[in-house]
Order: C-alpha cells, then structure tokens, then sequence
C-alpha cells in the first residue's frame, strides 16, 4: 500500500503468451511507477506463461476457467482487490505505458470507465495488421451510433469495480468491454487515444468461432440497450387495443360523437400505457417518477404531442414532399413518433430530469437567471 493511493488491478488474461509475458510485466511495472498495483493474470493455456509469470512481484497468477476470453476477463475482476481494474491484453499489443492515462481520468475527474480507442483523434493502428484494421475500423463505426463508442472492440480498458456490484456479466465472447459498458452502473464514460499495434510474437487466438460469438453477443446487447424502447413499443401496441374498443362501443353503442368518443379512448388507453410502462419498462426508474398524477399528466401532454404533432407532421412530409405512398408514410411517422415519445418521456418522468429542479438548479448556477 503506497501512502493509500487506491489499489490499481491490472487484469491480464492469457493464452499460451510465453514469449510476451514478461516484457509485458516488465513495463507494466515501469509504467505505474508511484501507483498501489497488483497484476492479475488468468491462464487458460499450455505453456510455460504461468509458470514465467508467478516470478514477478505484484502479481498474482490463476488457472483460467479455460472456456474463453470472456470467461476469463470475469474472473480477473472477481479475484481483483482493486478500486479500479484494467483490462489489457498480453501480447504487447496494448502498451502498459498507456495505463496511467486511462486510470488517471477516473481518479481526478470521477469518471466510472475510461476506454483505450484506435478510433477517436490520435488513435493509431498503422503498426497493426492493414486487413484486420480496416474490418475492425468498418466494425467500430456500425457501433458507434447504438453504443456511442467510437472502438466498441476495444480490449484495453479501466473503470471503477463498483459499477459492475450486483451486476451478471454474460461472458459469451471477447466483448467484455460492451458487456460492462452496456450492464454495468456506468454514468461517466471516456475515450482516450491510444497505439494498437501487431503481437510481438505468438497467434491471434481470434477466429471466426469467436467472431460469431462475438457478432451474437454483440446483437444480444443491441436488444438489451434498446430493451426499454422495444417494452415502450410493445405497450404502446397492447394500448391499441382498449383504444379501438372504447372508440367504437362509445361511438356505435353509446352513440357519442365519434371524435369525443376517440379522446376517452386517448385517455384510457394513455393511462393503460402510463401505468404499465411505470410497472415494467422503467421499473428501474421508478423513483424518479414521485409524483404520479404529475406523471400521468405529462405523459398524456407527450403522447398528444407526438400523435397530432410528430406523428401527424412526419406523415404529411414524407407523403407530400418525398412522395411515399401514404400508409408507409404513416408507419414510418409511427415509429419515428414512438421514439420521439420514448425518449422524451424516459427523460422528463422517468429521467433525473425534471421541470421544477432544472429551474432550481439552472438559477443557482446561472444567477443570471435569478
Ligand atoms: N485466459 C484466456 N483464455 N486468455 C485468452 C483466451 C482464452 O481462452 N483467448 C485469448 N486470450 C488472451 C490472449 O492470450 C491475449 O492476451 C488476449 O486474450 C487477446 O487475444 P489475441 O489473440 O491477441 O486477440 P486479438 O489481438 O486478435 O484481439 C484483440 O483485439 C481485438 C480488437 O481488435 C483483443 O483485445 C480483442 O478483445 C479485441 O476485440
Ligand atoms: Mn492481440
């Protein structure tokens, strides 16, 4: 323990490395001179990398549960004791010199978790294989707009240990790095340049198997990320149902005038999707959410928004001036609609945000305003 500096664990996972080990615990020793650090090495392989490893200082070596990379990078954060951990490859295509600068930023600035990219400005691969490069760039850039990530693939990371407390950790590929930024408790992210370049000696152990796995595991998370939004779909869709049926037997059996009858309909079917949606879609979230009745109300306000405006506009735009034969017109304006309404409602009922505190707090910090 340096002067109660936090304990820094470097999570190293291996798979027959027994020509880059010890270059790699060699710098990692040089490169977190002045940090409290312990290196955690899982070793799933055949050759002599455990044995070359368990003669350094600062670190401890374990057999691997051998049923993968993902695997093992869980089981390097259960046995680390540190604060923060890191997560970096063994074959010296991850610099150790690059650690202080990913954990630094979490130490000074409170982020959650600090990610090695190639992809954001001062990123470099030109010392990595062109081919692999290219595809993995190709592979970064579909991601980024779902995760907001610009190296979804990256494999050198750091964040705090307690933002996966509690949470499983699905370990079916390599992507541990999009497992715990999409599951874990993570508010404060960063993306810091970094060198990735070419092993120093050995063979990738990445083949189409574990591209598969990973193109699966990384569908699997698309699904989950956007599980609120799919739940928010479906109850929106259950909702049709009390909505046509209170239209017509108050139009046809109650004779009601049948655009009255239609806002009895928003109103119970609004209220239907208010409750079921503060039930299961943002159960998560339910604290945020005090006031019902001031819920239910600005619920209502957005859903009305979104049908006659976002809806009704989008519609009208896409028939009259792109020309898009009309019911395809109104579907498209129904799903840009409901994701208009989703994210507007997940953030002013079910968000932190809300109207009285953003008031409060933007005249304290802005007396301007005052
Ligand atoms: N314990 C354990 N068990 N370690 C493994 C296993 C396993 O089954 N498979 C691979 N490793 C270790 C390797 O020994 C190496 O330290 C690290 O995981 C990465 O394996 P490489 O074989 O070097 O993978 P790569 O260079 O093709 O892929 C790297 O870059 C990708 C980004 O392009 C990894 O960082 C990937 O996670 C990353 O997505
Ligand atoms: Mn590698």
């Amino acid at each position: 323990m340096i002067n109660n500096k936090p304990l820094v664990s470097v999570v190293v996972p291996t798979f027959n490395e027994e020509d880059n080990i010890a270059l790699l615990l060699v710098d990692i020793k040089q490169g977190l001179q002045g940090f409290n650090f312990e290196v955690v090495v899982i070793d799933d392989g055949t050759d002599k990398t455990a044995k070359i490893a368990m003669r350094f200082p600062h670190t401890e070596v374990y057999s691997g549960p051998d049923q993968g990379l993902g695997e093992a990078i869980v089981s390097g954060i259960k046995y680390s004791k540190g604060e923060i951990v890191v997560v970096m490859d063994a074959d010296n295509s991850h610099s150790p010199f690059d650690i202080p600068r990913l954990v630094k930023p979490i130490l000074q600035y409170n982020y959650d978790m600090v990610i090695g990219s190639r992809y954001v400005k001062g990123g470099d691969i030109s010392k990595w294989d062109r081919q692999r490069g290219r595809s993995s760039r190709i592979g970064a850039a579909i991601m980024f707009p779902i995760f907001g990530v610009r190296d979804a693939n990256s494999g050198f990371f750091a964040f705090k240990k307690s933002i996966v407390d509690g949470v499983k950790l699905r370990a079916t590929s390599w992507k541990m790095m999009m497992e715990i930024l999409v599951k874990g408790n993570v508010n404060k992210k960063l993306e810091i340049p970094i060198t990735f370049r070419d092993r120093m000696s050995g063979v990738s152990k990445n083949n189409i198997k574990q591209k598969l796995r990973q193109a699966k595991h990384m569908f699997y998370l698309v699904v989950y990320k956007c599980r609120r939004y799919i739940s928010f779909a479906l109850v929106g869709g259950l909702g049709d149902i009390p909505h046509f049926l209170i239209l017509w037997l108050m139009t046809d059996y109650g004779h009601v005038y049948y655009l009255w009858s239609n806002m009895a309909a928003i109103i119970v079917a609004g209220t239907q999707n208010y409750t079921i949606n503060h039930i299961i879609t943002f159960r998560k979230d339910r604290a945020n959410n005090r006031n019902w009745f001031y819920g239910w109300t600005k619920f209502l306000v957005v859903m009305a928004i979104g049908d006659f405006g976002v809806q009704t506009g989008v519609a009208f735009l896409l028939t009259q001036y792109v020309h898009i034969f009309y019911i395809l017109s109104v579907f498209l304006a129904t799903i840009g609609s409901g994701l208009f309404k989703f994210l507007i409602v997940k953030r002013i009922i079910w968000g932190k945000w809300n109207w009285r505190k953003h008031n409060a707090t933007s005249k304290e910090h802005n007396p301007k305003l005052a």
